[in-house]
């Protein structure tokens, strides 16, 4: 594939989000194609799938199914085309959640979830993951006062410990596109963090 493929993961509230413009930016001065998408979403069909899956009662199992259903309309639609084309691809979000939501926080099982991985995706895997890593403690202090919380943001501290050690186990099978970005930090010093992740890298 001749473009790059960019994702970023966390647990909620480690501020991810809050980044993805700077790196989309500091891109743009040396490429000229980025594009800024997310999960589960991303397409029209995805972001009625994710309407469902943040707020709507189901079990683990529909829950894993609809997001790779959501990611396989993702791929085919926006994310697959833009790397042939070259394309940067910032996604907010890519499989890593769901081995670490689905897996370590539902308990959903691991090798079902390569499974899928590898059924919905082929050989296709992020280039850079940059890995916003903040204690869930504080993270959920970060994100109280939400208005209108959804599934995941529901949870207790104990869910997102989980959440947070699927996420070391990905980085430590992963790890030559695994960067932790320590969250604890100012947003300044968090910014700093992830521009060097792509200068490391030559972009
Ligand atoms: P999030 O990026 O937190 O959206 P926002 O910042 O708008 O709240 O994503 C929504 C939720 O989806 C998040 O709580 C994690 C969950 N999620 C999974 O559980 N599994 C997945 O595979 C993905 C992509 C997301």
């Amino acid at each position: 594939m001749a473009g790059r493929f960019i994702t970023f993961e966390g647990i909620d509230g480690a501020g991810k989000s809050t980044h993805i413009p700077a790196v989309a930016s500091h891109l743009r001065e040396r490429e000229s194609h980025v594009v800024c998408t997310r999960e589960p979403g991303g397409t029209s069909l995805a972001e009625s799938l994710r309407n469902l899956i943040l707020h709507a009662p189901m079990d683990a199992l529909t829950e894993t199914l609809l997001i790779f259903g959501a990611r396989r309309d993702h791929l085919q639609s926006v994310i697959v085309p833009a790397l042939a084309r070259g394309a940067t691809v910032l996604c907010d979000r890519f499989t890593d959640a769901t081995f670490a939501y689905q897996g370590a926080g539902r308990g959903f099982e691991l090798d079902t979830l390569s499974r899928l991985e590898r059924w919905v995706q082929g050989d296709l895997q992020p280039d850079l993951t940059l890995w916003f890593d903040l204690e869930p403690a504080l993270a959920l202090a970060r994100a109280a006062g939400s208005r209108n919380p959804d599934r995941f943001e529901e949870e207790d501290l104990a869910f997102f410990e989980r959440v947070r050690s699927g996420y070391r186990a990905r980085q430590e099978q992963r790890p030559e596109r695994f960067v932790r970005i320590d969250a604890a930090e100012e947003k300044r010093g968090v910014e700093e963090q992830v521009i060097a992740a792509l200068k490391a890298r030559g972009w």
